[in-house]
């Protein structure tokens, strides 16, 4: 088969990573991928919002399956507009993707079909928002109803805090149209996990639980980013609790939607908190999470093709994806100035030295090559990734490799995966064994 897939991050390296092993695969195209995706992909030179120029390009090829990473062409139509060209395409249409690019969808949507999530109000301006507010108390929950790169949620935790946000979202339009509209909610208490599955529209494939860290501060500090790292297991998420979301929140979800109109191909990611009430849904994806991706290409044992091409025809050729017993981990290295304003440009070293040490992958993020060398590129720059038998084991290769690498600005979190392996430690960071650094 020729694939061809959308996107040029970390996620999608490991897509392609793992897509590449897959003995059905003929050719492999990637738009507009990176220099990581290069070793394994041909790159079209096509951004991933380029949606008709895309189309063109699979058509001229003969694409036999096309596989989108990121949110943004999904919520452009990229689905619609391969369907209306019968080129095969696994991902939601523009109508079911709005359970991802419309917070006030994906709220009315649950609370039509009684699917559990926090109290809200959509608020039209600011009265309205500072109203819902004081009924809620704080902190508070404000969410601009569009898409805003993962910044368009702020947790006010007292008057000042609010107006300000208020500021942003009605007076500053510092999201424009996105936050025409904001969802003020209830503030939840409570573990957060992440439930990723992929659906063909009736039926749900569930990925092996993961956890990501979104914060770019150690101890979960500073401001939320695309996610600075990840493992597999999740060490939160007990088989019951997965039993109880699965029914309650993925099968109605993929139920709901299908009963709209808006039937769910791809990938349906629910981001929840664990409450003494029970799981309750904060946000849907309708695309894998970057970097948890990264983390769970790892350990998926089954061949990755076979399984998004029926999907996209929608009927899954198996039941259940089956997971490797080995842990992962994923370790974001960054660029200072991630998530505003990165430092991009400089040269990197010791990716080769890093890919060496065992169970190592890297996928590369925002990375360029530059007269033979590689170059950071964006604000993510390259996942360190590793498995290994426990979880401790995983982590520790990841930190250990990327000890190895190194930038000017490179920046990362020392403490993935601390929370889980050490649960008491209040303070402190998870640090690098000793006989692993660099
Ligand atoms: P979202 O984009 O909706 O996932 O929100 C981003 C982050 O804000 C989430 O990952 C949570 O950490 C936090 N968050 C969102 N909604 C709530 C809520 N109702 N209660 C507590 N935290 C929330
Ligand atoms: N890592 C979080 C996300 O991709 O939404």
């Amino acid at each position: 088969m020729k694939v061809l897939v959308i996107g040029g991050g970390g996620r999608e390296h490991a897509i392609c990573w793992k897509l590449a092993q897959s003995p059905e695969l003929t050719e492999l195209y990637c738009a507009p991928g990176n220099p990581g995706i290069a070793e394994f992909a041909d790159l079209v030179p096509l951004a991933a919002d380029e949606i008709h120029q895309l189309a063109d390009f699979a058509s001229e090829i003969g694409i036999d399956l096309t596989v989108v990473g990121p949110e943004l062409p999904l919520a452009l139509g990229i689905v619609d507009e391969f369907k209306r060209r019968r080129l095969p395409i696994f991902g939601p249409t523009r109508k079911a993707a709005e359970i991802e690019s419309s917070k006030v969808f994906s709220k009315q949507f649950m609370q039509e079909h009684g699917i559990p999530t926090a109290r809200f109000t959509v608020a039209h301006d600011r009265a309205e928002a500072e109203r819902a507010a004081a009924e809620y108390g704080f902190p508070v929950v404000l969410k601009a109803d569009g898409l805003a790169a993962g910044k368009g949620v702020m947790i006010p935790i007292g008057e000042r805090e609010l107006h300000e946000a208020l500021d942003l979202f009605f007076d500053e339009r510092r999201f424009g149209a996105s936050a025409d509209r904001v969802v003020v909610e209830e503030y939840l208490e409570g573990q957060e996990v992440s439930f990723i599955v992929l659906s063909d529209g009736r039926h749900a494939l569930p990925f092996a639980a993961c956890r990501d860290y979104k914060r770019l501060g150690e101890m979960d500090d500073g401001p939320n980013t695309g996610g600075m790292g990840a493992h597999s297991p999740s060490g939160v998420l007990e088989k019951e609790t997965a039993a109880t979301i699965l029914e309650e929140v993925i099968k109605p979800t993929i139920d709901g939607m299908a009963a709209e109109g808006r039937e769910l191909r791809g990938v349906l990611y629910a981001g929840l908190i664990l409450t003494e009430d029970g799981p309750k849904v904060l946000e849907y994806n309708a695309r894998l999470g970057d970097p948890e991706a990264q983390a769970l290409m790892l350990r998926l044992e089954d061949d990755l093709l076979p399984i998004l091409a029926s999907g996209a025809a929608g009927n899954f050729h198996l039941s259940r994806m089956q997971f490797k017993k080995e842990a992962s981990a994923c370790v974001v290295l960054a660029s200072r100035g991630y998530p505003v304003k990165p430092v991009k440009g400089e040269a990197i070293e010791g990716l080769e030295a890093a890919a060496e040490v065992a169970g190592v992958t890297i996928f590369h993020a925002g990375t360029a090559a530059v007269d033979g060398e590689i170059v950071s590129a964006g604000g993510r720059v390259l996942n360190v990734c590793a498995t290994g038998h426990t979880l401790r084991e995983a982590l520790r290769r990841a930190y250990g490799a990327s000890q190895l690498i190194d930038w000017p600005s490179k920046i990362l979190r020392r403490d993935i995966g601390r929370a889980v392996l050490d649960p008491s430690s209040g303070s402190g960071i998870w640090r690098v064994p000793a006989d692993l650094r660099g």
